[in-house]
């Protein structure tokens, strides 16, 4: 079992956990990966390693509510325990030969890009942060960004904080404004990753991704994570997550992920009814 030392919400959406689980704490690297389930009735689910401490022998995790096995996990307090805890899991990124990088991030993506940059930082790249939110009510980790980039620069789409835009006008205005960027590294939603593919592909700036697809396994037996790169099919869980983003079918992605759509819905209506209930009996 792996217990539950730490527990932040870093806003309404999206909960920080910090869980005991030495063996995976003593060989993560950034741009790897756990599987969790929170019981043995539970489905897998893949989340990102925000995080490590060696010392402690704890990994953390930063996700968005967005299911039910997400808001199940987040519905967890310090000192409970959830039954697996698997990883480190995925092909660490590679930083050879960075000099100067964006990391680019959108949303709960930021929780991925965040490890990425402190790897950068931590290997004395320069590191430039340019992160983007719906709204202010939404902005996570600026400290945490702002101690490991050069310079860290905060979008909303809405101009409620710092500078109204996307992510894409500042990376194109840096790149612009004579930045000579090695690489780009963009973790957030689908269709941001696609989007800064394209801003970057005219400059011929080497982008990497972080990719989503539905996970099963992890360890590439069942195919489920297949995704195309560059006319050949990969597997995101061992020959990814990091693929090189001028060569993503990204389309193709997107219809994949939203295959069980549907059935995802059904799955957190009929979970939430039926712990409403059990909340209620137990007040009663
Ligand atoms: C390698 C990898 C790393 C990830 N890292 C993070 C992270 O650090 N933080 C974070 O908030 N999210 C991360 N995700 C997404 C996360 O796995 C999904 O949000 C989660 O599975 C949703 O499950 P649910 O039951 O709460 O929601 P559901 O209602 O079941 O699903 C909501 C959406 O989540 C996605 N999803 C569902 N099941 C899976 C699955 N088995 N594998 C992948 N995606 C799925 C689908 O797009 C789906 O539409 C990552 C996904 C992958 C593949
Ligand atoms: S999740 Fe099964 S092959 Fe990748």
């Amino acid at each position: 079992m792996f217990q539950i030392v730490n527990k932040r919400e870093l806003n309404s959406a999206v909960t920080l956990l910090e869980i005991e689980a030495p063996f995976v704490a003593k060989k993560a690297q950034a741009g790897q990966f756990i599987i969790f389930r929170v019981d043995e009735f539970s489905e897998r689910v893949p989340l990102t390693i925000a995080d490590y401490n060696r010392e402690k022998g704890t990994v953390t995790i930063i996700f968005q509510k967005v299911g039910f096995s997400t808001n199940l996990l987040a519905s967890k307090e310090i000192g409970d325990t959830i039954s697996d805890f698997v990883g480190p899991l995925g092909t660490a990124t590679e930083y050879e030969g960075m000099k100067k990088v964006a990391v680019v991030g959108g949303g709960v993506g930021c929780a991925i890009a965040y490890p990425q940059a402190k790897a950068l930082h931590e290997l004395g790249v320069e590191v430039d942060v340019i992160v983007g939110f719906r709204n202010k009510d939404i902005v996570i980790l600026e400290d945490e960004m702002k101690a490991v980039s050069t310079n860290y620069y905060l979008m909303t789409d809405d101009g409620s904080k710092a500078e109204k835009g996307f992510v894409t006008d500042k990376l194109k205005a840096l790149i612009e404004g004579g930045n000579e960027y090695d690489t780009v590294i963009a973790i957030g939603p689908i269709p941001m990753m696609k989007f800064v593919s394209l801003t970057t592909k005219p400059y011929g700036i080497k982008t990497i991704v972080s990719l989503n697809p539905i996970m099963i396994d992890g360890t590439g037996m069942c195919g489920g994570c297949r995704v195309t790169v560059g006319g050949e099919i990969k597997f995101a869980c061992v020959d990814g997550p990091d693929f090189d983003g001028h060569l993503v079918d990204f389309d193709e992605l997107i219809n994949r992920n939203s295959i069980y759509k549907e059935r995802e819905g059904e799955i957190s209506k009929d979970h939430v009814c039926r712990m409403d209930k059990l909340a209620k009996d137990l007040i009663q």
